[in-house]
C-alpha cells in the first residue's frame, strides 16, 4: 500500500496515557496496530505504543479516506492518528484496560509504516519459542510483560544512583581492555593488532581498579558495571552482565552493609516494596549447620540436628551410626502422597543422598508402638527450632540419618550440605507455596540475610592446593593472621568476606582487602604462586599497595538479578535487552561469527587447520 509522511504532525500524547480526563480533547497519537477488528462500517484498531493501548474507532460515514485506509492496515502496521478523545457508551467501557473508558474518533489517518506479519505478536501474553524471541527481539521488546522489565530496570538502577550518589559515592568508569582479573571464571580476550600475539582481557569485575580509586584517594567510588565472564551459564548467569559495584575507604564490614541496605530499599521502593533493615546475617559457619548451604532460603523453614533425641538402643537398632549429626527437613507441603509414590520418592531421596545417608520414616516409626515416642520427640524438637507451633500434617518431615560405618573422619559439613540441598529440592517440588521466583509483592516474600566469616581458603580436591574462596585481595581476620593460622590451618582462617542473600540467591559478595603490600604478597605465596607469577600478574598492584594503601572494602550486586527478582521472572534473559542463549549466542546479531582472513591477518591469528 501506499504509505503516508509524517509531515509536520506532532504527537500529543501517548496512547496509554489517555484518560476520562481527556474527553473531548483534539489529539495525535502514534504506534503500532496491536489488533484490528473490521465491523463493516466501523473498524477498531488498537494502537499501542509503550505507555500502552487505546482503541481507535474509524467510521465509514465520518472519515471515509481513513476508514479506507484502515482497511489495509494489519497488526504491527506504525500509524499516526488525529482525532478526537470520547468517553464510551456505558456498554462499551472495558475495565480491564487504562484507557478502557475512552476511544478516539479519527480524523486523519496516516499509515507511516507497514510491516511484515511478525513470527508472532507482541499482543500474545506468553510465548512458547524463546529462540524466536530472541531472534526478533525488536517483536519480543514491544511486549508489554518486556517493556515493564526494562522500566523497572532504568528505575531500579536510577534509584540506586541516586542514593550512592548521595551518599558521596563517585561514578567512575574503569576500562573494558584490561588485564585478567581473578574471579574464578575464564577470561574473554581481546588480540592486540599493535602487539602481535598479546591479548587484553575483558573485566571479569572492576575489582582491581576500584581498589586503586582507593589507593587514588577517591574515597567512595560506584560504578553500574559490565562485566565479562566465560562460564557455564545458567538461568541466573549471563556471559555479560552488570554489577552494582562499589567500594570505599576506611570501613567496617557494617558501613558497607548500611550503604547496601540503603541503596537495596531505595531499589525495592521502586517496585513498590518496604523493606526493613538492617538485615539478620548469619556466619558462614552456621549458615552451613543451619541451612546446609552458604545462601540459605529464609522462607524456608532450617534445619533440625535430633540426634540428642535418640537413646542409644535406638540408635542400635534403627542402624544408624551414633557420632554423627541426624538431620531434620520439615517441608510445607500441603499435598498427600499414595503408597506408591512415597516408596518412589523415598527411593529417589536415597539415591540422592549416596551410600552413607538413609532416609528415616518418621512416621512409620509414629506408627509402631516401639519408635512412637521417639517420633513425638523429633517432632517436638523440629517445632521448636523452626519456630512452628507444631508439626502438623501437612508438614512433610525427611530426616536424614547416617548409615551405620559412616565416614565420621571429616567435619560434618558434609550431612549438613546434603540435607541442605534435599531441603531445596523438597522445597522446589512442593514449591505451591515457596517458590523460588514467585512474585508476591510484599516485603515478607523479600528474605534478605548478610552471610559473613567465610573461610579464607578452599581446598581444591582437583589440583589438591588451597584455593581463595573470594578473590585473592579479600583481607583474612586480622587475629587469624596474628596467630598464624595462615601456616598452621588454613583451613580454620576466616575471611572479612560477605555475601548478601535473598530468598537462596547469591545477590552480591564482597569483602574487606588487604591495604598491606607483605599481607598481600603472602597471600599470593600461600596460593602456591611464586614470586615470579605474582609479580607478572599483579606486579603493577603489588607496586601500588606500596604507595600509602589505605584500608579500604567494597562488594558489588548483580543488577540482573535483583531486577530478576523484582519482576519475578524465571531468567536474567527476561530483564536484559539483549541477551545470550545457554550457549553464549547472540540469536538476533548471530554473535559470535567468524572474522575474515583480512582481520586475522592483522591479529596475527592463523586457524588451525582441524
Ligand atoms: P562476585 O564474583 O561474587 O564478586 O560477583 C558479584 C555478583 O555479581 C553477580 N554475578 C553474575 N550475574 C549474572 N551473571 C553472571 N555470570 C554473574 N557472575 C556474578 C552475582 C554476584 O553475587 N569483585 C567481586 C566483588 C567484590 O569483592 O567487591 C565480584 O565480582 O550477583
Amino acid at each position: 500500500m501506499e504509505l503516508d509522511l509524517l509531515g509536520n504532525l506532532q504527537r500529543t500524547q501517548m496512547c496509554g496515557e489517555l484518560r476520562l480526563s481527556a474527553d473531548g480533547e483534539q489529539v495525535v497519537v502514534m504506534g503500532w496496530v496491536n489488533r484490528r477488528r473490521d465491523h463493516g462500517n466501523l473498524i477498531f484498531l488498537d494502537l499501542r505504543d509503550r505507555a500502552g493501548i487505546v482503541q481507535i474507532v474509524l467510521d465509514k460515514e465520518l472519515c471515509p479516506e481513513a476508514h479506507a485506509k484502515a482497511e489495509a492496515v494489519r497488526p504491527e502496521y506504525v500509524v499516526a492518528v488525529q482525532g478526537k478523545v470520547r468517553r464510551r457508551d456505558a456498554a462499551a467501557i472495558n475495565p480491564n484496560m487504562p484507557t478502557g473508558e475512552i476511544e478516539i474518533d479519527v480524523d486523519e489517518l496516516r499509515v507511516l509504516n507497514d510491516a511484515k506479519t511478525p513470527p508472532f505478536s507482541p499482543a500474545e501474553e506468553a510465548i512458547g519459542n524463546e529462540e524466536l524471541r530472541l531472534k526478533y527481539r525488536y517483536v519480543d521488546l514491544r511486549r508489554p510483560a518486556m517493556q515493564e522489565n526494562m522500566i523497572l530496570r532504568h528505575k531500579v538502577a536510577l534509584a540506586i544512583r541516586q542514593y550512592l550518589s548521595g551518599e558521596g559515592f563517585l561514578e567512575i568508569e574503569t576500562p573494558f581492555m584490561t588485564r585478567s582479573t581473578p574471579e574464578g571464571a575464564r577470561d574473554y580476550l581481546v588480540p592486540s593488532r599493535v602487539h602481535p600475539g598479546e591479548f587484553y582481557a575483558l573485566p571479569q569485575s572492576p575489582q582491581m581498579f576500584k581498589q586503586i580509586l582507593m589507593i587514588g584517594g577517591l574515597d567512595r567510588y560506584f560504578q553500574i558495571a559490565r562485566c565479562f565472564r566465560d562460564e557455564d551459564l545458567r538461568a541466573d548467569r549471563q556471559p555479560e552482565f552488570t554489577q552494582i559495584d562499589l567500594e570505599m575507604t576506611f570501613p567496617q564490614q557494617e558501613t558497607v552493609f548500611r550503604v547496601v541496605e540503603g541503596f537495596l530499599t531505595a531499589a525495592f521502593r521502586e517496585a513498590g516494596i518496604t523493606l526493613s533493615t538492617p538485615f539478620p546475617q548469619i556466619t558462614y559457619d552456621d549458615a552451613i549447620r543451619r541451612f546446609g548451604i552458604d545462601k540459605p532460603d529464609m522462607r524456608l523453614p532450617e534445619l533440625t540436628d535430633v540426634r540428642s533425641e535418640f537413646e542409644a538402643a535406638e540408635l542400635e537398632s534403627l542402624k544408624i551410626e551414633p557420632g554423627l549429626p541426624i538431620v531434620a527437613i520439615a517441608i510445607p507441603n500441603k499435598q498427600a502422597m499414595s503408597n506408591t509414590q512415597k516408596k518412589a520418592f523415598i527411593k529417589e531421596v536415597e539415591t540422592g543422598l549416596g551410600p552413607d545417608l538413609a532416609y528415616l520414616d518418621v512416621e512409620r516409626l509414629a506408627s509402631s508402638a516401639q519408635y512412637a515416642g521417639l517420633s513425638e520427640r523429633i517432632d517436638r524438637a523440629v517445632a521448636a527450632n523452626c519456630k512452628l507451633e507444631r508439626i502438623e500434617p501437612e508438614h512433610r518431615l525427611v530426616v536424614v540419618s547416617p548409615r551405620l560405618g559412616a565416614n565420621k573422619s571429616r567435619d560434618h559439613a558434609w550431612i549438613y550440605k546434603k540435607a541442605g540441598q534435599l531441603r531445596l529440592e523438597l522445597a522446589k517440588r512442593f514449591r505451591e507455596e515457596h517458590g523460588a521466583f514467585e512474585k508476591k509483592g510484599t516485603a515478607e516474600d523479600y528474605k534478605f540475610l548478610w552471610v559473613t566469616d567465610f573461610p579464607f581458603f578452599e581446598w581444591d580436591e582437583e589440583s589438591k592446593k588451597w584455593t581463595f574462596a573470594h578473590h585473592p585481595f579479600t583481607s583474612p581476620h586480622e587475629d587469624d593472621l596474628q596467630a598464624g593460622r595462615m601456616e598452621s590451618n588454613p583451613g580454620a582462617v576466616r575471611a572479612l568476606a560477605y555475601d548478601i542473600v535473598l530468598n537462596g540467591i547469591e545477590l552480591g559478595s564482597g569483602s574487606i582487602r588487604i591495604h598491606r603490600q607483605e599481607v598481600q604478597q603472602q597471600i599470593f605465596h600461600s596460593l602456591g604462586m611464586s614470586e615470579a607469577e605474582a609479580k607478572e600478574r599483579f606486579g603493577f598492584f603489588l607496586e601500588a599497595l606500596e604507595y600509602g594503601t589505605p584500608p579500604h572494602g567494597g562488594i558489588a550486586l548483580g543488577l540482573d538479578r535483583i531486577v530478576m527478582i523484582l519482576a519475578g521472572a524465571q531468567s536474567l534473559r527476561e530483564v536484559i535487552a539483549f541477551p545470550k542463549t545457554a550457549k553464549a549466542v547472540d540469536l538476533m546479531v548471530d554473535a559470535p561469527s567468524p572474522a575474515t582472513e583480512m582481520q586475522l591477518k592483522e591479529l596475527h591469528i592463523q586457524r588451525r587447520r582441524s
